[in-house]
């Protein structure tokens, strides 16, 4: 009778079971079962060998396949380092008929690096292809799953701070801030004008504090020969002020260079040139700067020590408008400086507590460049704002 043959046949198979092998994983790390689907008789042992990573051999269901079954057969997680070349951990399903074995690993469950949701699904008496318990729909509701879990992570995922390289070297830096246009009516005294600039966050307003500006004195080096500017960085310095570097005795330059490549002279950059200073002299030679624009400026000596350091690379760094509240801050130009061109470097010949010394020494040299905002330049004013 008809039952009674399915169990003599159940019987014949037993008698001679076979064993199958699966891999689960590879030596190269692969998120896979080897083969992916097997057809085994009732009796037949199927052993699954662990390769290289931290896998499992967990039963699921067609209908969810990255979640473990009630009862259903775990392995558990088998790591395997990723130096170990022989003696792989095994696992054995005894197949005791012939429905349907839905398997998964369940490594990183209910992550984006899920590891059945990226396919690592296996089964044992699938149905044939183009049926409703196939092999591909199993693997394609894994995947599913593995796509689902991969764009909730990221509606969730907090912004990743956004990083970039610097221009030489291999540090990694803050990304640049996204800057907008704005156009804005400036009205300064007596005199009013429309100007179009870039907006960078977290920069002062573009409206000049007159119409000549204001000056601000900044000691290049001192009359001590540290490396320093002094003050280090200024900040809410509005277009047209003038910032008047003077130097003391040593042989600095103060050179234009930007925050991704804080010791390289910028295209077009401002540069004094250098500006050699007897050790016993009594009047320091000034160089001025005109302030057009509120976003960052960025600055450096770039003279080398006897022993070839590089000024820049032991700190000796500047900044106008460096927006102190975002990454690109002072301290981060400094410590790139030191990082790429500097040697064990933390900055460290910066002195961040110097005040500016506002009296003193004569302004002006005949070494000194006055570079002037001229009247006929107030429409063209480019500046940068919150
Ligand atoms: C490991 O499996 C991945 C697929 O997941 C495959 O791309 C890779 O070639 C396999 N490596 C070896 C050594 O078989
Ligand atoms: C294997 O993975 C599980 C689950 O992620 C983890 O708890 C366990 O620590 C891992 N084992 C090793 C040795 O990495
Ligand atoms: C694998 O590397 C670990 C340390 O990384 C070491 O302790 C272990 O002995 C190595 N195993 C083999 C088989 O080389
Ligand atoms: C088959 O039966 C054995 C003994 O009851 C059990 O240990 C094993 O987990 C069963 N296999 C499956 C796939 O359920
Ligand atoms: C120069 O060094 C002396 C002694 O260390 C110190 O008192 C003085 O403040 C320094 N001057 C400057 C301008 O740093
Ligand atoms: C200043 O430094 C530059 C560059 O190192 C050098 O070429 C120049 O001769 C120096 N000037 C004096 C007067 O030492
Ligand atoms: C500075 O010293 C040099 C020699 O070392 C001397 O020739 C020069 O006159 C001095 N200058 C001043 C302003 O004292
Ligand atoms: C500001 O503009 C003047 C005149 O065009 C120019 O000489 C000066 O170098 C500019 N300043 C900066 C910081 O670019
Ligand atoms: C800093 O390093 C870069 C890349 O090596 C080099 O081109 C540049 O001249 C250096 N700057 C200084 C001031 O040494
Ligand atoms: C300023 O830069 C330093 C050094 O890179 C960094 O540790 C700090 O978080 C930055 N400050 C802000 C407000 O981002
Ligand atoms: C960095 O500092 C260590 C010890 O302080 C020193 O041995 C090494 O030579 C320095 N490296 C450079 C490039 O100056
Ligand atoms: C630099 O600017 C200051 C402030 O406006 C001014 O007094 C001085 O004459 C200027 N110096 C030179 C050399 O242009």
């Amino acid at each position: 009778m008809f039952f009674h043959s399915i169990a003599t046949l159940a019987l014949a198979a037993s008698a001679s079971a076979a064993i199958i092998n699966v891999d689960v994983g590879n030596s190269t790390g692969g998120l896979i079962f080897s083969p992916e689907a097997i057809n085994a008789n009732p009796g037949d042992q199927v052993i699954y060998t662990f390769h290289q990573k931290n896998h499992t051999v967990t039963q699921s269901s067609f209908a969810a396949p990255c979640s473990p079954l009630d009862g259903g057969v775990n392995s558990g997680f088998m790591p395997v380092a990723a130096n170990v070349t022989d003696g792989f951990p095994t696992f054995t399903i005894t197949v005791n008929d012939t429905k349907p074995i839905w398997v998964f690993c369940d490594q990183a469950a209910g992550t984006p690096a899920s590891h059945c949701g990226a396919g690592m699904v296996h089964a044992i008496n699938c149905g044939p292809d183009g049926s409703a318990n196939s092999f591909s729909g199993f693997k394609a509701a894994a995947l599913a799953v593995g796509a689902s879990l991969q764009s909730q992570a990221s509606a969730t995922a907090p912004p990743a701070p956004s990083l970039t390289t610097a221009d030489y070297g291999t540090a990694t830096i803050p990304a640049a801030p996204v800057e907008s246009t704005v156009t804005v009516t400036v009205t300064v005294e007596a005199s009013s004008w429309v100007t179009t600039y870039a907006s960078y966050p977290g920069s002062p307003a573009p409206t000049p504090a007159s119409l000549t500006g204001n000056a601000h004195i900044v000691d290049v080096g001192n009359v001590n020969g540290s490396l320093t500017f002094s003050p280090p960085f200024l900040t809410d310095i509005p277009p047209r002020d003038i910032i008047s570097f003077r130097f003391n005795p040593k042989n600095h330059t103060i050179t234009q260079s930007s925050f991704a490549a804080p010791c390289l002279k910028a295209d077009n950059a401002i540069d004094s040139g250098f500006m050699a200073v007897a050790a016993n002299a009594t009047e320091m030679p000034i160089f001025n700067v005109t302030v057009n624009e509120t976003a960052p400026l960025w600055f450096y000596c770039r003279q080398h020590s006897p022993d070839g350091s590089s000024h820049c690379g032991a700190g000796m760094v500047f900044a106008v408008n460096p927006v102190q509240s975002s990454p690109r801050n002072f301290s981060a130009f400094q410590l790139l400086a030191a990082q790429l061109n500097g040697t064990n470097a933390t900055g460290a010949a910066s002195s961040p507590n110097a005040s500016p010394s506002p009296t003193g020494s004569g302004a002006s040299s005949s070494m000194a460049t006055n570079i002037a905002l001229g009247m006929g330049s107030l429409f063209a004013v480019v500046a940068f704002l919150l």
